[in-house]
């Protein structure tokens, strides 16, 4: 999927077109007061919603739905010359039968193609930051409510599976980067329900406010990414260095997120000290969590604060509860891209958990690279891009 969407510049702008033109005719109707909320946001008010998960798919569809596009904007703009030129009845009404002709005559898509179903929170975004703390607090709530269906681990073998109607679903695969959302609050607030109405999942509304429906949503990703990486050796489907308080040298940075922009390292070495400086990135120290909170050693630009929550956050996202010795590289747009865990030392290929592509040969550069610095290419000529509810993901 990667692959295509970079291949394919004008699809990414399709979908960003059909997105942004339902969710901006969303806001005008709220605006409008023409439909309420749902959830503390704008609840869409209708049963299906113009999507471009399966216009990928079918690239000869996304192409009629283009062309149809194009025919409705020069039926619209011949429609304005036929009322300019309306004193010319004959120019206008030939107009008339050309804007005519244009939509009937457009090759439309076909409707299952560009339709699928909708719920009141299908255009919500996730309004909290992807943080250790709400990482942390969804997992609480996943152990309380959750997890007898779900399991421990997220892949759909609970206790209590089997007695429900419908297996419940992995985690440990594309659903959560791929369903909006909106619409997996939906699911988790409001249940699922299948064709004919009957309830396949309950819904959690009465248990849990609207913000632990969203933080449990992040820590579903957060251990589906671990199981993931377990599973195949790679962060399968892409995922973000949770955002973390820091106290660092430079006064002005109080959080990972303040470091957008700028590859990180993420190192949780017992001890900092033996640690060699790399200009090329901005290094942060996980200290070991139970103990004061160190003096930040100089071969660091910063140590995580809340190293007991950030701990138990990375633990899941790494399939790794201990951390011990774990050097984590995020890139310029703050997705975890690589990891080495044999202490200090050399990095290799195999560290890149998070590529669309086989590592490519180094074609520029006649001087031999060493692997960290081949690596931070990678990083940064290959951005993460992904398609989740209809939407192109990644670069952030
Ligand atoms: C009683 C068992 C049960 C419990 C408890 C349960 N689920 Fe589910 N869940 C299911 C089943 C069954 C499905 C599949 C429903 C279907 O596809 O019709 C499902 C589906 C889902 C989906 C996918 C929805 C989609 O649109 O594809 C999500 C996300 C989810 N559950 C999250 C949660 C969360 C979070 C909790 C805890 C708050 C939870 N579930 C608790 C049984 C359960």
């Amino acid at each position: 999927m990667p692959e295509r969407v970079a291949d394919a510049p004008w699809l990414v702008w399709l979908l960003e077109a059909i997105h942004r033109g339902q969710s901006g005719l969303l806001q005008l109707l709220h605006g409008l007061g023409w439909t309420g909320d749902v959830d503390g946001q704008p609840a869409w008010p209708w049963t299906q919603r113009l999507a471009g998960e399966y216009l990928l798919l079918d690239q000869g569809q996304a192409r009629q739905l283009v062309w149809s596009l194009a025919a409705v904007i020069a039926t619209l703009a011949l429609l304005v010359l036929a009322v300019l030129w309306r004193r010319r009845r004959g120019y206008s009404l030939c107009l008339l039968g050309l804007a005519l002709a244009a939509v009937v005559l457009a090759p439309w898509p076909s409707h299952q193609v560009v339709l699928v179903q909708a719920g009141p929170a299908s255009f919500h975004r996730n309004p909290l930051p992807f943080t250790d703390v709400a990482i942390v607090r969804g997992a609480a709530q996943y152990q309380r409510l959750c997890l007898q269906c779900h399991g421990a681990a997220g892949n759909g073998q609970g206790p209590d599976a089997a007695a429900q109607a419908v297996w419940p679903p992995s985690f440990i695969g594309p659903l959560l980067w791929r369903r909006a959302d909106g619409e997996l609050l939906q699911a988790v607030r409001h249940g699922v329900r299948d064709g004919q109405g009957h309830t396949t999942m309950p819904g959690f509304a009465g248990q849990l406010s609207v913000d632990q429906s969203w933080e449990l949503l992040h820590f579903l990703r957060a251990q589906a990414a671990g199981q993931l990486l377990n599973a195949t050796g790679n962060w399968a489907q892409p995922i973000a260095l949770p955002d973390m308080a820091l106290r660092c040298h430079r006064s002005d940075k109080t959080r990972v997120r303040d470091w957008q922009g700028q590859r990180l390292r993420l190192v949780s070495l017992a001890d900092a000290e033996g640690l060699p400086p790399d200009p090329r990135m901005v290094t942060l120290w996980l200290p070991p969590a139970g103990q004061q909170l160190p003096a930040i050693p100089e071969q660091v630009d910063c140590i995580v604060t809340s190293a007991a929550t950030a701990r138990q956050a990375l633990g899941l996202v790494n399939a790794d509860a201990a951390m011990r010795d774990v050097q984590l590289l995020a890139d310029k747009a703050g997705w975890l891209r690589a990891r080495n865990s044999r202490a200090v030392g050399n990095w290799s290929d195999e560290d890149l958990l998070c590529r669309s592509t086989q590592v490519p040969a180094n074609p520029g550069t006649p001087v031999a690279e060493d692997s960290l610095t081949r690596i931070l290419r990678l990083m940064d000529v290959e951005p993460v891009l992904y398609i989740k509810g209809g939407r192109v993901h990644g670069v952030r």
